[in-house]
């Protein structure tokens, strides 16, 4: 049985509340409850927090960076690290994990081609010390 076009419309407005709703529920479906991901966000890393503390000093991210409990830590280039812990984000892009946070510190401009944030040379221990002290920001 041919449809006219008048037909067709509905059942388009149909198909497309459809999508809309499977969208809706993919979308809520990729939210992990707060509990969850604040549990990831904490996680220790098994780093050192002081001697992140040191390098975050020697590395001067307080040139670009406010960091709570580094002296003289008042940049104004990137965001503001406090609370990091509880940030769901790093960069608006990436899942705030241990992995994901040591995985930046590396290598910012792998995640965020051309961001204002330059390769540091950081180790994986280095880099594992200061996200075990940026978690120590709630
Ligand atoms: C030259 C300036 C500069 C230096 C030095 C720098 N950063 Fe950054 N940082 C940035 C910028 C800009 C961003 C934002 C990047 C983006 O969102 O794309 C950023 C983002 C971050 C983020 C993610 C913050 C968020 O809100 O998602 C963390 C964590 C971070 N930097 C830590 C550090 C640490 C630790 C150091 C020192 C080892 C450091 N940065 C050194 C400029 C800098």
């Amino acid at each position: 049985m041919r449809m006219n076009a008048r037909e067709h419309v509905p059942r388009l407005r149909r198909a497309a509340a459809a999508l809309i709703l499977a969208c809706v529920a993919l979308a809520l479906a990729a939210c992990d409850p707060p509990e969850d991901r604040y549990t990831t966000a904490q996680a220790p890393s098994g780093g050192n927090p002081s001697h992140g503390a040191s390098l975050i000093r020697q590395y001067g991210c307080g040139e670009c960076h406010i960091v709570p409990g580094i002296a003289g830590a008042e940049g104004l280039v990137g965001p503001p690290l406090n609370k990091l812990a509880r940030r769901v984000y790093i960069a608006g892009v990436m899942r705030n994990s241990p992995d994901n946070l040591m995985a930046w510190l590396q290598d910012p401009q792998a995640v965020v081609p051309g961001n204002a944030m330059p390769r540091m040379g950081l180790n994986r221990d280095q880099a594992r010390d200061i996200t075990a002290y940026l978690y120590t920001l709630r």
